[in-house]
């Protein structure tokens, strides 16, 4: 089964630079030779090239919509063009506000396919911003509002459809950091958010258990990594830290879970930004929690 590596080096949707970074930090971990020692054929297509990061404030509470939305667009394309070529898309980041750009294409390979779309989205955030409500102006913060048609036409209307996703197939899980405005949208939009008190409270296992609930032969699994979804006594490489992550062995079980389904159709690997990590250290956690999410196991399984 080919995956192919798709390398967005772009930072533009966040308020750090160096997620720009990120592809050559998630190659240099040897995320490529990972893959193929799990046996799949690995197709590295390099880096998509888009517009430069002006690194501007933000107008009508947006930061850099047009760039923003020209690398959304490169993304989708790109993603879009794997599936229907019948490859899987793992798309380096780069900030996650390209989450939309992805999930935009893989909604529309769904759709012509017949497929159902399950998202599951692991981050310390709910990236469920929009520009009245955001305290930075950062369009990582608001890709999952984006592909719930709420946002600015450019970024809602990416594929034509608009909503992309509809909020009932978008699970959220490890999120600790929601803004005051988002919280409410949250909860009108109905969002399935897995947060860290509900995971103190059932566990991890139980909770990936009700995220996955309903999953079958005919679903797509998207999986959105935002790579601050981990701790940061084991993740520093990333611009927005929150205490109180998964450990290594509940993001280990989390990968488990995910790849037992079978389903796993694309993935985004986002926001690693090498420039505030320790030796590629997040980079190499990173990879090695994918190769997890594509079958690594200790022993022997049936
Ligand atoms: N909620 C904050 C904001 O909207 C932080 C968002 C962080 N998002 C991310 N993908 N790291 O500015
Ligand atoms: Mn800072
Ligand atoms: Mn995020
Ligand atoms: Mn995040």
């Amino acid at each position: 089964s080919p995956v192919t590596l798709i390398g967005a080096p772009t930072d533009v949707g966040a308020g750090h630079r160096g997620a720009r970074l990120g592809p050559e930090a998630l190659r240099i971990a040897g995320l490529g030779e990972a893959l193929m020692a799990r046996g799949l054929q690995v197709l590295d297509r390099g880096n998509l090239e888009g517009p430069r990061n002006p690194w501007l404030d933000a107008v009508d509470g947006y930061r850099h919509i047009t760039e923003v939305t020209e690398w959304n667009r490169l993304v989708m394309e790109a993603v879009y063009g794997e599936l229907r070529d019948g490859r899987m898309p793992i798309l380096l980041g780069g900030d996650h506000c390209l989450g939309l750009g992805s999930i935009t294409g893989v909604a529309r390979w769904c759709r012509e396919a017949g497929k159902k779309l399950r998202v599951v989205w692991l981050d310390a955030h709910a990236d469920f911003n929009t520009s009245e409500v955001t305290p930075s102006g950062n369009i990582h913060g608001m890709p999952v509002a984006c592909l719930c048609g709420l946002g600015p036409e450019p970024l809602t209307h990416l594929s034509g459809v608009s909503p992309a996703v509809r909020p009932e197939d978008i699970r959220q899980i490890g999120i600790r950091s929601v803004d005051e405005g988002e919280r409410r949208l949250l909860k009108q939009y109905g969002i399935d958010v897995y947060d860290m008190r509900y995971i103190d409270e059932v566990g991890m296992r139980a909770a990936v258990e009700e995220a996955l609930d309903g999953l079958d032969e005919d679903t797509h699994l998207h999986v959105s990594f935002d790579v601050d979804f981990l701790d940061p006594s084991i993740a520093p490489g990333v611009g927005t830290t929150v205490l109180g992550g998964p450990t290594y062995r509940e993001a280990s079980l989390v990968m488990e879970m995910l790849c037992d389904t079978g389903r796993l159709g694309s993935l985004d690997i986002m926001e690693l930004n090498p420039l505030i990590d320790d030796h590629n250290r997040t980079a190499i956690l990173a990879v090695d929690l994918v190769e997890s999410l594509f079958g690594k196991s200790t022993l022997l399984r049936d």
